[in-house]
């Protein structure tokens, strides 16, 4: 058993003489050590040995068997050490070579407008209202005066998944929900995508995006729109901008406008992008039709209110001299990075 012992400890100790890397290392450990390792079949064999045997026996081997585990982690620190060093020697880092440019991307110009927006209207008093881009009729005819058969429906053909369902054309019948759901003084705007069955050309995209607002409270007036409107525009394109109301006619408002601001390329002048009248149109608007009120739960007697709708894709593109909304939908990266940092 001594025999066997010593066999044991010369053959590790002149294997670890010659390992030169710490995989030979474990290697060695697994051979002697392991659960079919030579030290652990000793052990595994005292079963056959005298009662007086047995003890003797196990301490020597358990004895080598922390010599050894003693020269295995000492060599394995020393050859790690070695190897560490080696690396080091090895690797030369050349601080001259240029790094690789991280390129970072930059919001769209439709989510910057957006932004501004929401901030806009947040700064008077708005909250923000979304509802679903799938909707039911009720919601985004019905319940604003455009019943089944209304001619007005014609200006906003969409696209149907039956009779009742479609993809909502204009972000009103979040305000309808909006007004079925909370009591006034109500004071939202609702962004989001719309649909309509129209062609593609520089002006017309079947997706677009919008902001409504609404208004709801005791004595709300006209002046009340007009003087909201106003501070929107001087607040989204500077100073000195203006709005003129035209009148024009919504279902769901009496009265209604469209509503210019002045150019703000020729600080209404006229030139090209106004047709030469100084004047550029941005958006709907009007006061809420009593009838939708009620239909929404709303006491037309009692309360009135004002309701405004924004192109996102108009806006922006005036705001940045756009002259064509398909560019928005293209995502040509050499269009989309010329509003990178710096540039919005
Ligand atoms: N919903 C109208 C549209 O999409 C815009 C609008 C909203 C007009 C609110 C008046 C009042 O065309």
């Amino acid at each position: 058993m001594q025999d066997k012992l010593n066999e044991i400890r010369e053959s590790v100790r002149s294997t670890l003489n010659k390992a030169k890397e710490s995989s030979h290392i474990e290697d060695l450990r697994v051979h002697v050590l392991g659960r079919k390792g030579e030290l652990t079949a000793l052990l595994k064999g005292m079963g056959k040995l005298s009662p007086e045997e047995r003890p003797v026996v196990g301490q020597k081997v358990n004895a080598l068997r922390q010599e050894i585990e003693g020269w295995l982690d000492e060599k394995s620190r020393e050859l790690a050490a070695k190897e560490r060093q080696a690396r080091l020697n090895a690797e030369t880092l050349d601080i001259s070579i240029p790094g690789d440019e991280v390129k970072v991307g930059n919001p769209h110009p439709l989510s910057t407008t957006l932004e501004k927006i929401i901030d806009i209207f947040v700064g008077m008093g708005f909250s923000v209202a979304e509802g679903p881009e799938v909707e039911l009729d009720r919601y985004n005819f019905e319940l604003l005066n455009l019943p089944k058969d209304h001619p007005a429906r014609d200006a906003q053909d969409t696209f149907y998944f039956n009779e009742n369902i479609l993809l909502r054309t204009h972000t009103s019948p979040v305000q309808a929900r909006t007004m079925l759901a909370q009591k006034p003084p109500i004071r939202v705007i609702c962004p989001g995508r719309v649909y309509r069955a129209d062609e593609v050309d520089a002006t017309h995209s079947p997706v677009f995006s919008q902001c409504e607002g609404l208004v709801v409270d005791e004595g709300v007036t006209m002046g009340d729109l007009k003087g909201t409107l106003d501070t929107f525009a001087r607040e989204l394109y500077g100073e000195g901008i203006r709005t003129r109301f035209r009148p024009s006619f919504f279902p769901f408002t009496e009265p209604s406008a469209e509503v210019d601001v002045t150019c703000a390329a020729c600080k209404g002048e006229g030139c090209r992008i106004c047709k030469g009248t100084g004047w550029i149109e941005i958006l709907g608007a009007g006061m809420v039709n009593p009838h939708v009120l009620e239909m929404c739960g709303i006491d037309p007697k009692r309360y009135t209110g004002f309701a405004f709708g924004i192109g996102i894709e108009r806006v922006t593109n005036l705001k940045y001299n756009v002259p064509d909304m398909r560019l928005l939908f293209e995502n040509d990266l050499r269009f989309l990075s010329q509003f990178g940092k710096g540039r919005v």
